[in-house]
């Protein structure tokens, strides 16, 4: 799969919008992913408000790309649709859903990149604010996806040291 060796993070967006039906794609691919107990505990905020863009960019550290992306789509988990509480599954299903969305984006010729929330309190209680999601709802991460202006060449990461054949 030709969108997985060629992903890449993309922080610089054309001035133009993602479509609906881009929307819907990524929104179903990310809903796609495997979850602990097929238990989905996925929630999404879809944000394209630039006031709103702009006071992420502003409040969260490494995520100024947000004031000029178009949309923005927040995954969060729900800790009370979880039956194996404590083991916090949700971050890992959460994790799978965002990275499915990471590469139907690359897949529809859009560019994104994953910013990350948990496990930083401090990112969660100001997405938090600006949203006001209950606690028993904490946010993953979010993507910042719009039309690339650009996009970094493909690296090669494999590292054959990494793999251990039968024992480490
Ligand atoms: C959990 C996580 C958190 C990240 N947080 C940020 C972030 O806050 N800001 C940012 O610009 N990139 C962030 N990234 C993107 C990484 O910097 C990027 O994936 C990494 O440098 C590899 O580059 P590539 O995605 O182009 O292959 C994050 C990635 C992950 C997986």
């Amino acid at each position: 799969m030709k969108e997985i060796f060629e992903r890449r993070s993309v922080r610089r967006y054309l001035d133009a919008p993602v479509t609906a039906q881009e929307e819907e794609l990524l929104l179903r691919a990310a809903m796609q992913a495997p979850s602990a107990g097929n238990e989905q505990p996925w929630h999404f905020i879809v944000v394209r408000e630039r006031e709103t863009l702009l006071e992420i960019s502003r409040t969260q550290q490494y995520a100024t790309m947000l004031a000029t992306a178009p949309m923005a789509v927040i995954v969060l988990g729900d800790e009370e649709v979880q039956r194996f509480r404590p083991h916090d599954f949700w971050v890992q299903d959460c994790s799978a859903a965002l990275q499915n969305l990471l590469i139907e984006a690359e897949h529809l010729g859009l560019g994104a990149v994953w910013l990350g929330v948990w496990p930083i309190a401090e990112r969660a209680q100001n997405l938090r604010r600006i949203f006001g999601f209950p606690e028993t709802v904490q946010p993953l991460g979010i993507v910042s996806i719009g039309r690339p202006d650009g996009h970094p060449d493909p690296v090669d990461r494999f590292l054959p040291e990494r793999v251990h054949e039968e024992k480490w």
